[in-house]
């Protein structure tokens, strides 16, 4: 069963918290760690069946393990990440199984016995809250909720289309099957995921340092009416907990843009909720989840919320933006002045423990919000 507990604030590179630094050592004897580059391949897997399903595995060989990302729209967006120990672990699809109502056993990554790391993360809602009249920044749910937008109740594009083989992405784009306002008729919620080969860190902010580890994802609404003047959004993600150390993580800055041109103008403050476990159906389930992991009911589910009343918002130009990495073994401490927003992080994969690395989370409420920094 899950553990979730309370998320636990750190105080920042200086002074690590004893559990970052217990991630850390556990972290360590994890072989993935000696990589210096990856092999990185996008393969979208076609259905066998000529159905418009979207199956993306995105393959990162190196020297002794390999990494698997499956990004999938059927059912609400997920992906799973499996991490192995050679550099010949291959992703093994029944299609006919997996799109049946027992997908259990559909996806398997081989040899089993090279697994060192399994987890993944599962999309499930978009809210959008009026927050007219509120004062309190801090209030939750952050205005009055509309009702939400089940992102298993949404229509994707074709993936292959998207797929760019130069910088390693591939974006799924979708609205929802029933739009009966017609909201999201010049609209869409995009999904862009992308993975490297290397170390680096994008020009784009939020500039997140990325390893060969890693895989992001920026998460996008575009061009969709709101139902209100002051609308803000946020987004339900549901993480499935399983096995022990080494460990995953996603990490994120706390923060989203109202421009695609991110900047200091446009950046949004972002919230995470605590995280709250959650029996799986309760939420819409995952067929790529199911069809890896069998009838699992470890999850946890936590709400990320971006911006507030006042300031920027999606109103200004129909459009908001968010980043996060995705990956295993130790995340990528940045080596930020302290002026800079902090970084967060859920661990994948280790129960009952939520983390900040390097960061100020805490101290930037909305109000120091004009304290972001691009990072040089
Ligand atoms: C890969 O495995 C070999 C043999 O076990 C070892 O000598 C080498 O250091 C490993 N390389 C990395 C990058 O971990
Ligand atoms: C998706 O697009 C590719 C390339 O344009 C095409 O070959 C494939 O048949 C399309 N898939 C579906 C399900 O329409
Ligand atoms: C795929 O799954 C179906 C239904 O469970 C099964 O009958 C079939 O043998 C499987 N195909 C392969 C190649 O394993
Ligand atoms: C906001 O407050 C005004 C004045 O109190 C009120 O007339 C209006 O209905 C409120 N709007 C919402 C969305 O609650
Ligand atoms: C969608 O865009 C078209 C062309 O710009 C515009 O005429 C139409 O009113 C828009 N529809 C909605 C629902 O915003
Ligand atoms: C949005 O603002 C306009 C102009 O200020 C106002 O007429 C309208 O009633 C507002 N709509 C809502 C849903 O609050
Ligand atoms: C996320 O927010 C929605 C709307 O406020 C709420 O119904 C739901 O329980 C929240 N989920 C979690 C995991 O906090």
């Amino acid at each position: 069963m899950c553990s979730c507990e309370e998320p636990r604030w750190g105080w920042g590179h200086c002074a690590p918290s004893p559990i970052l630094l217990l991630s850390l050592l556990l972290a360590a004897p994890f072989g993935l760690l000696g990589e210096e580059t990856r092999q990185v391949t996008l393969e979208v897997i076609p259905d066998s069946m000529g159905l418009p399903q979207n199956l993306l595995h995105i393959r990162a060989v190196g020297t002794n393990s390999t990494l698997h990302y499956v990004w999938s729209s059927l059912g609400p967006p997920a992906v799973l990440l499996v991490a192995t120990n050679t550099p010949h672990s291959i992703l093994s699809v029944n299609w006919s199984r997996l799109l049946s109502p027992e997908p259990d056993g559909a996806l398997m990554v081989l040899p089993n016995d090279s697994i060192q790391f399994s987890s993944a993360i599962v999309f499930t809602r978009l809210f959008e809250f009026d927050s007219t009249n509120m004062s309190d920044v801090a209030a939750k749910p952050p205005g009055k909720p509309y009702p939400p937008y089940s992102l298993a109740e949404f229509s994707w594009n074709n993936i292959t289309d998207s797929l760019d083989p130069a910088t390693l992405s591939a974006t799924f784009r979708g609205h929802p099957n029933h739009d009966p306002t017609r909201a999201f008729a010049n609209g869409s919620l995009a999904f862009r995921v992308q993975a490297f080969s290397r170390s680096g860190r994008p020009a784009q902010p939020p500039r997140l340092l990325h390893t060969m580890d890693t895989c992001q994802l920026e998460v996008a609404l575009v061009g969709a009416s709101p139902r209100g003047n002051r609308s803000l959004f946020g987004l339900e993600l549901d993480q499935l907990l399983w096995g022990s150390l080494p460990s995953g993580f996603v990490q994120w800055r706390p923060v989203a843009f109202s421009q695609k041109q991110g900047g200091r103008e446009s950046a949004l403050p972002c919230q995470a909720s605590p995280l709250h476990p959650t029996l799986a159906y309760l939420l819409p389930q995952s067929p790529i989840v199911r069809a890896f992991f069998g009838s699992q009911n470890n999850f946890c589910a936590f709400n990320l919320t971006f911006g507030a009343s006042t300031g920027p918002g999606y109103w200004d130009q129909h459009y908001l933006s968010w980043s996060m990495l995705l990956g295993v073994g130790i995340p990528p401490v940045d080596a930020l002045s302290p002026l800079v927003l902090g970084i967060m992080a859920v661990a994948l994969g280790a129960p009952g423990f939520m983390l900040l690395a390097g960061g100020l989370f805490l101290l930037l409420g909305p109000k120091r919000y004009s304290e972001y920094q691009p990072i040089n």
